[in-house]
């Protein structure tokens, strides 16, 4: 190689380490110095804000493409149906057509946006993934451990109606006809189903793992495998495998495990351990996960 030409590479190589360099020192001291503001009373420069809505809706377009089936048929009783979950579950904080969300979703940042026309943004898998998984660090919750199969589609058939609906057909639909279509028992609670239904024979690790974070647990307990803060208000569950009693009380046996997880008031009256509204399908999977704690 030419002396000149190696020296050209030589100088260009040494920019741009230099950028790279200055712009990790950058990034580290915005972070360890604490200089981005996490406020939820302050905006997003723009920039940044434009920034996390693409990321955030090419990542969703990428995965409904990939792991969503094809929808069931919408029918009047699923968009009913859906309409119920809506009003439970989703007016709070992205209220509705003539209703104002409550305070949490006011003033979160970034804020939940009226759902009014969300049909015409994401595609029907689209709206699914993202009632079914939720949007990480914007607030958004998935909701496959609270809704079943069957209600996650049903709430997305309410959405592609929701374009439709004035300020009096929305609170038609989500006031009076589910009110009284679940006193006939044409429609369940939403969630209800989920409750209701009967465990699987054998519990799976790897939902379970999912489930403990889904339902909180890693607020109180450290569990081995399930990043979350640094937490003492309830025992590390590291080996638990091994421990020949539950909370003192019970022995410990996969039942025995399971009627804790469902209803630690019950078994031990007074105990800091809150019942999480568990369902028998992932109290049966958190014990798959928590039996190989050893
Ligand atoms: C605790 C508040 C909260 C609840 C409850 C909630 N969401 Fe959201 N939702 C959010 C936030 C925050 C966003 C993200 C807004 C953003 O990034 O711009 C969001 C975004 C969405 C989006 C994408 C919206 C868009 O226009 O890009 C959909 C669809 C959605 N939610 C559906 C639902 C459904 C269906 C329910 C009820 C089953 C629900 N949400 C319940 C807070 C919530
Ligand atoms: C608000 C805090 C809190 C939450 C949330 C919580 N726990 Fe607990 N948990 C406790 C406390 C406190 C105890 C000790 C109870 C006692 O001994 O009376 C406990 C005890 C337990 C035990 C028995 C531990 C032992 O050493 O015997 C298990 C297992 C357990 N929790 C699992 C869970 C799971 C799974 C979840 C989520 C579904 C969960 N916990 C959610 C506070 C919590």
């Amino acid at each position: 190689m030419p002396h000149r030409r190696r020296t050209v590479y030589a100088t260009l190589f040494a920019t741009l380490l230099g950028v790279a360099v200055l712009a990790a020192a950058a990034g580290l001291a915005t972070v360890y110095l604490g200089l981005y503001n996490v406020a939820a009373s302050e905006q997003h420069f723009k920039p940044v804000y434009q920034l996390l809505e693409s990321a955030m809706h090419q990542s969703v377009k990428l995965r409904a493409r990939s792991s969503v089936d094809e929808p069931p048929p919408f029918t009047e009783t699923m968009a009913l149906r859906g309409a119920g979950c809506y009003r439970d579950q989703c007016l709070q904080c992205h209220g509705g057509p003539g209703v104002a969300q409550g305070d949490i979703g006011k003033s979160m940042q970034p804020v939940p946006g009226p759902l009014v026309d969300a049909a015409r943004r994401w595609s029907t898998k689209e709206m699914y993934w993202l009632t079914r998984h939720g949007i990480r660090m914007s607030g958004m919750p998935a909701w496959e451990h609270r809704l079943d199969e069957e209600e996650l589609w049903s709430t997305v058939a309410f959405l592609q109606r929701l374009p439709d609906l004035d300020v009096a057909a929305f609170k038609a639909i989500t006031l009076e006809q589910v009110d009284a279509a679940r006193s006939a028992g044409t429609i369940a609670t939403c969630g209800a189903a989920r409750m209701a239904a009967a465990p699987p024979a054998m519990g799976n690790a790897v939902l379970g793992r999912q489930a403990l974070y889904q339902h909180a647990c890693n607020a109180c307990h450290m569990i081995p495998g399930v990043t979350g803060p640094e937490t003492h208000v309830g025992p590390s569950l590291a080996g638990f495998a091994l421990r020949s009693n539950i909370a003192g009380v019970l022995p410990h046996t996969a039942d025995n495990l399971e009627r804790w997880l469902r209803e630690p008031q019950a078994v031990k009256p007074g105990t800091a351990m809150p019942a999480m509204g568990l369902s028998p399908a992932d109290a049966r999977h958190i014990a798959a996960y928590l039996a190989g704690l050893k």
